[in-house]
């Protein structure tokens, strides 16, 4: 594929949803052997949201998207939900969450851990290449439910929460200048789930190949773009870890400072994180119409994917 490939669609609208509840590094420190001065060094998270089902955080985003958008939700052709974290094994989740918004439209589950918010947007581009009008991509997660508790090494990571966005079509070339998804099946050790088990994971092998992978990923999509590192305005990077995306910058020559992170108050919400990261620089005032973003996801897999768009949005 080539950018001359891409055309016709463009993110409108965004929306978020996190549960109310409120967990701690402190409230950590309780549960298992840790401390929260480790956990911010090694992380950089000071707490995350827990709760909710993941249809249920996923419907909250995807109604404020829809309301942001001012789109008649009956317009919505296809409905993707990005989770690792569906609410059962079937049906897909997504369908749930089509019942709870009253959509009228097609609706399935994708699963490419956290990077699946970047494969579900750039998915979306190409339902929309092919005839679709309007599609609702979502990546939504409850991680609570797969973390064990007692398990220091990954209970401080993850957590929950949802973030959407309504790609649409549009005269002209669209939003998606370049894009990129990958997947390296030999790593699937390092980060796995069996059903009814919770998360084992090896968290310097995900380390060292996670910053590996956003570059790689960063890099392909910004040749496709025909674009340099220095011509992004702003990374949306997945959220993980701060030391990840802080490494994977500066291999990409990008300065930290042009990153969006909230894992400082959200966890790694996988799937979720991105928009999440998205819509807390929209709020901010930090991406204005034309902006290019480049967005880069990671994850169990390990999978990767990164798109570059140029900010079209409400
Ligand atoms: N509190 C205190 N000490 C801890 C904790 C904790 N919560 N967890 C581990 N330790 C200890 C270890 O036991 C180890 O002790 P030892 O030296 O006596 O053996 C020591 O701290 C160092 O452990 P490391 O694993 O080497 O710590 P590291 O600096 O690698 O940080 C971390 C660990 C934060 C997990 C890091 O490796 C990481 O972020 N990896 C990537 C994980 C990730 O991104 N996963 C999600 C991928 S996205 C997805 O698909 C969901």
């Amino acid at each position: 594929m080539t950018s001359n490939s891409l055309f016709g669609a463009r993110m409108v609208a965004l929306g978020t949803a996190l549960p109310d509840k409120v967990l701690t590094n402190q409230d950590l420190e309780k549960m298992v052997d840790t401390s929260s001065e480790w956990i911010v060094e090694r992380s950089g998270i000071h707490e995350r949201r827990i709760g909710g089902t993941t249809a249920g955080l996923a419907a909250e985003a995807g109604q404020i998207a829809i309301e942001r958008s001012g789109i008649d939700p009956q317009t919505i052709d296809l409905l993707i939900l990005a989770t690792t974290t569906p609410d059962r094994r079937v049906p897909a989740t997504a369908s749930t969450v089509q019942e709870l918004l009253g959509l009228s439209c097609g609706a399935m589950d994708l699963n490419a851990a956290c990077s699946g918010f970047v494969y579900g947007m750039i998915a979306a581009h190409g339902f929309i290449n092919m005839g679709h009008q309007r599609v609702l991509v979502i990546g939504a997660e409850t991680l609570r439910r797969l973390v064990d508790w007692t398990d220091r090494a990954t209970c401080i990571l993850f957590a929950d929460g949802a973030g959407a966005a309504i790609i649409e079509r549009t005269e002209g070339p669209g939003d998606l200048h370049g894009w990129h998804v990958n997947s390296n099946g030999a790593l699937e050790e390092a980060l796995y789930c069996d059903f009814d088990a919770t998360i084992q994971m090896s968290g310097q092998a995900i380390f060292k190949n996670a910053v590996l992978a956003m570059e790689h990923a960063a890099r392909q999509s910004l040749e496709m773009a025909d674009l340099s590192p220095a011509e992004i305005d702003l990374v949306v990077p997945h959220q993980a870890n701060v030391r990840i995306v802080e490494a994977s910058c500066k291999r990409l020559g990008i300065p930290y400072e042009k990153t969006s992170m909230v894992i400082h108050r959200t966890g790694n919400t996988s799937s979720a994180s991105i928009p999440l990261a998205l819509e807390d620089a929209w709020q901010a005032g930090r991406v204005k119409k034309g902006d290019r973003l480049l967005l880069v996801g990671f994850g169990a897999g390990m999978t990767s994917a990164a798109a570059v768009i140029t900010w079209d949005g409400k």
